[in-house]
């Protein structure tokens, strides 16, 4: 499995586990992260999931292959737009736990998390534009909304990168550490929210997140977009380009 799901003391880890392919995710990854999601809402114990990858990073964003296999097929695979409606929806805090690289859904996925970790080595990149597609995960609302119209146009548009700092400053990340650090960190974070009256906690961040209707018809439209850029020529040549690429 290359994702692994393990609880302790109220509180689910979820990590991605795929370090050969930078932790990309697979649609088959994306339901295991769905189903996770879904029976921590359900569950009466679970108070806050955390999201981890590994020191050598966090996740690589879709997996290309797939991609190039959707572009076929149709458009975002089922199972992608479950896991993105399960961030959407979810009642759980997520706090996240990012060193390395987070490209793509392994930064947009953080606009739906509320507590964000990050080691002094972590890269937010989101390359979508570049790669013929369009923005997801309804980033195009969240992003602009968390950081200002320039700064997320610059990372989900002109696909400029940011580090752990900039993206602290942007307001997507709450604490910078040692990259060996992250998870203890995530951990002591997810710990303080565990410790909350549950009830409290699940309807203060239900208020604070807003229209949540509003966010799931912006992931919705953006997969409409994205079926069909999927399909275009650039977005072909742009996954092409990158699986035949000389190292
Ligand atoms: N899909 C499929 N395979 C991927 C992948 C992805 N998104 N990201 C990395 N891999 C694979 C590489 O093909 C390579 O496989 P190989 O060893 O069989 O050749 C392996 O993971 C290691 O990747 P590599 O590029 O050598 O690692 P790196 O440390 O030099 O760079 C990244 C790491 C994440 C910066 C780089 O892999 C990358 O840019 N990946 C693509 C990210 C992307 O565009 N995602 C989609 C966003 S919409």
């Amino acid at each position: 499995m290359a994702v692994l799901v393990s609880d302790a003391e109220a509180i689910r880890t979820v990590r991605i586990d795929r370090p050969e392919k930078k932790n990309a995710l697979t649609l088959a990854m994306y339901t295991t992260l769905a189903d996770a999601l879904e029976e921590a809402d359900r569950s009466e114990d679970i108070r806050c999931a955390i999201i981890a990858g590994h020191e050598s990073g966090f996740c690589a964003g879709n997996d290309l292959n797939d991609f190039v296999a959707m572009a076929q097929t149709g458009g975002l695979g089922a199972p992608i737009l479950r896991f993105l409606h399960a961030l959407a929806r979810g009642m759980t805090p997520l706090v996240a736990a990012v060193a390395g690289n987070a490209v793509g859904v392994g930064t947009t996925m953080l606009l739906h998390c509320d507590h964000v970790v990050a080691g002094s080595d972590a890269r937010f990149a989101t390359p979508f534009v570049g790669l013929g597609l369009v923005p997801e995960a309804a980033s195009s609302l969240l992003a602009p909304r968390l950081m200002g119209h320039a700064r997320a146009f610059s990372l989900l548009v002109m696909g400029r990168p940011i580090g752990a700092e900039e993206a602290k400053t942007a307001g997507l990340v709450n604490t910078v550490v040692a990259p060996n650090a992250v998870e203890a960190e995530a951990m002591q974070a997810a710990r303080d929210i565990a410790a909350l009256p549950p009830q409290g906690v699940v309807v203060s961040r239900r208020l604070m997140r807003g229209t949540l209707d509003e966010i799931v018809a912006r992931i919705d439209e953006e997969a409409a977009a994205f079926k069909t850029r999927l399909q275009s020529p650039e977005a072909r040549a742009a996954f092409q380009a990158f699986m035949t690429r000389k190292k």
